[in-house]
Order: structure tokens, then C-alpha cells, then sequence
């Protein structure tokens, strides 16, 4: 059975100050008895001070991208011997990464190996856009998405697959449980064990889109949705934790 996770996106906000302001809120707040793996992805600048305001307390780290070469002259990016020790989780694929900056599934594929070998866990981000669903192409789509993501790999153990519609992000406008059961009991599970055989049956999904305290229990319930990705709702800490919590109630 996979561990319930939630992991938050902070995406492009935060100042250092602001993020070990919030991560401090998190920690302050948490029960610590909650049994849900949390994860706090902050800016790359603002991980280490993150890593230490939670430091002693059960949350966990991760990055929002990483390029896949060790080292070289790569102007601006971080790769995976630099996030080594400073953070346990990457997200990986993320639609905005993969829409805005270009990024290919052949890149996110190199990634997703690098962290393997690397030791950190890969949050793989997959989902379809708005004109992909129209076209009743969504679990085509998703389905290409993750097996190129891990062509190659043979052992996923620590990986995490966060379906995350391109629709549903940041817009209000939330999957509904039974499409993201669709997709994430359906598409996903069954490509896993495809590609993977039993081993799929570990693999934290998380939905991503929208998540917000009133609504994250309706995706808990379904037994194909082991947890959150969560963007806006988590720069709040009350609200993060009040998801936590639903979460807790909803899985444990
Ligand atoms: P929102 O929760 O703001 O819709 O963002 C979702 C997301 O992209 C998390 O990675």
C-alpha cells in the first residue's frame, strides 16, 4: 500500500525569508502523529534554509526540476550532485516545465534516470491539456507521457507519479474524483504494471489541480489516490495543513 503524500509545489514564489517563514508554519503546526509523508518544495535558493527550519520534524524536501548531467557548462541550472543531501524528492515533468520552457520527454526522461541513480525520489509529473480531453486523447496521452518517462528504467522504487490535467491547474476548476480516478486507477495503474509488473502497486498517486482543503477528501476516498500535489493552497500554511489533515482523516 503506498504511503499517503502530500507534497507542496511553491513554484516561482517566496523570497528565502518568506519560504523558511512558511516551512517554520508547517513545522510549528503539524501533528506529528499525522502518518502522511509531507514534502515541501521550495525554490532552489530557499532549500537549504528550508531543510533546516524542518529539521527534527518529519517533513521532507524536494526540488521542482533538476537537469539530468552531473556537472558541466550548463549556465543557470542545478543538477543532481548539487541537490544530493540537500533534498530527498525532484519534481519532474511538471506541465509548466514541459509547456513553458520546452522541456521534451526525452528530457524529463534523462531526469527521471539521473534522479533514480542519484538517490532521490522523482515526483513524475504527467497530465493532458484542455485540447487533449476534447479530443478524448487524455489516457493516450498520459500513458505516452509515462512510458517515455521511463523508458529505460527497471527498478521505480521511490517514485511517485503526480497526475496533474493542465486544465485543472491553478484555475479553480478541479478535475472531478471520478476523472481523476479514471486516469489515476485506469491509465496509470495499468501502465505501471505494465511497464513494472507489482511493483506499480507501490507507487504513491498523487492528483495535482486546484487541490484545496474543502475538496482534497472527495480525491482521498477513491482508492486509486494515494495523496496531493498541491500549488497555490500550500504558500498558506493553515490551509496546507488543514490538507494534511483531511488527508490523515481521509487515509489512516
Ligand atoms: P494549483 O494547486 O495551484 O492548481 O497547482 C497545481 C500544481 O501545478 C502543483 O504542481
Amino acid at each position: 500500500m503506498p504511503v499517503p503524500t502530500i507534497a507542496g509545489n511553491w513554484k516561482m514564489n517566496t523570497t528565502v525569508h518568506e519560504a523558511t517563514r512558511l516551512a517554520t508554519g508547517v513545522r510549528d503546526g503539524l501533528r506529528m502523529s499525522s502518518g502522511v509523508e509531507i514534502v515541501l518544495c521550495p525554490p532552489f535558493i530557499a532549500l537549504q534554509p528550508v531543510r533546516d527550519a524542518v529539521q527534527g520534524s518529519p517533513i521532507k524536501v524536494g526540488a521542482q526540476n533538476m537537469h539530468f548531467e552531473d556537472s558541466g557548462a550548463y549556465t543557470g541550472e542545478v543538477g543532481p550532485l548539487m541537490l544530493q543531501g540537500l533534498c530527498e524528492y525532484v519534481v519532474l515533468g511538471h506541465s509548466e516545465r514541459r509547456q513553458l520552457f520546452g522541456e521534451t520527454d526525452d528530457q524529463v526522461n534523462r531526469k527521471v534516470k539521473a534522479a533514480f541513480s542519484h538517490g532521490l525520489r522523482p515526483i513524475l509529473c504527467v497530465g493532458e491539456t484542455l485540447e487533449h480531453r476534447e479530443a478524448g486523447r487524455a489516457g493516450a496521452v498520459v500513458a505516452h507521457q509515462l512510458r517515455d518517462a521511463l523508458s529505460g528504467v527497471h527498478d521505480i522504487s521511490g517514485l511517485l507519479v503526480a497526475y496533474e490535467p493542465v486544465w485543472a491547474i491553478g484555475t479553480g476548476q478541479a478535475a472531478t474524483p471520478e476523472i481523476a480516478a479514471e486516469i489515476m486507477g485506469g491509465t496509470v495503474l495499468a501502465s505501471l504494471t505494465a511497464l513494472f509488473g507489482q511493483a506499480a502497486d507501490d507507487v504513491p498517486l498523487l492528483y495535482g489541480g486546484s487541490v484545496n482543503p474543502e475538496n482534497v477528501g472527495s480525491y482521498l476516498r477513491l482508492g486509486a489516490i494515494h495523496g496531493a500535489l498541491v500549488g497555490g493552497a500550500s504558500l498558506d500554511a493553515n490551509q496546507f495543513l488543514q490538507i494534511i489533515q483531511a488527508t490523515a482523516e481521509a487515509k489512516l
